[in-house]
């Protein structure tokens, strides 16, 4: 698929085929996704990927029992080990860097036949007990990956390219 076959394609998957995901495939695309840029390249990403039933469970009752980290057979904490970087802009490259690298991964997930849906409705110190994780380590988003167990391509509803981009100037158009 190119890329904008890609695109149009990836969708918030929240129901899943009860299907193993090979690791071949799993390590396919973090392998890739681990080419994604970051701020002064500190690539501060860490995932902690969880098959475990148990502790899919526990995840799905920090996520607000949101069931598909359930029926998902991976679960992706996707972390920062960060030092808080604030880059000139005023903005933190932690939350920029992790978004990409995400991104990538359910572009790539669609290419490898998955499907993905971040998750940011979680209680991050619980999921951080359930993991182990360490006091100074984010968890910036939990990603669910599987086979969905529908293939379709879904209608997006986006605002219209006129309500989003302006040219040369900011203008109330
Ligand atoms: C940062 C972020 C957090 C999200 N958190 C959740 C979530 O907790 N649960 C969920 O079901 N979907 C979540 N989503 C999925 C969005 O609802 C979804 O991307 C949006 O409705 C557009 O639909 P689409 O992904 O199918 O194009 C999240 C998406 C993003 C980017």
């Amino acid at each position: 698929m190119n890329i904008y076959e890609l695109i149009k394609k990836r969708k918030s998957v929240r129901n899943y085929k009860p299907k193993v995901v090979e690791k071949k495939k799993l390590e396919r695309i973090l392998n890739s996704a681990l080419l994604a840029p970051s701020a002064k390249n500190k690539q501060e990403w860490r995932f902690v990927v969880v098959s475990d039933k148990e502790k899919r469970k526990k995840l799905s009752i920090a996520a607000k029992n949101q069931n598909s980290l359930l029926e998902a057979p991976i679960v992706i904490a996707c972390c920062a080990k960060t030092d808080n970087y604030e880059m000139t802009c005023g903005q933190k490259s932690y939350p920029i860097d992790l978004s990409i690298i995400i991104d990538h991964i359910t572009l790539l997930a669609v290419e490898e036949g998955l499907g993905t849906c971040w998750i940011g409705a979680f209680h991050e110190n619980e999921a951080k007990k359930i993991l182990d994780i360490p006091n100074n380590v984010r968890i910036v988003e939990l990603l669910t990956l599987g086979y969905p167990s529908d293939d379709s391509i879904k209608e997006k509803n986006r605002l219209s390219f006129d309500e989003v981009i302006k040219y040369e100037k900011w203008n109330n158009n």
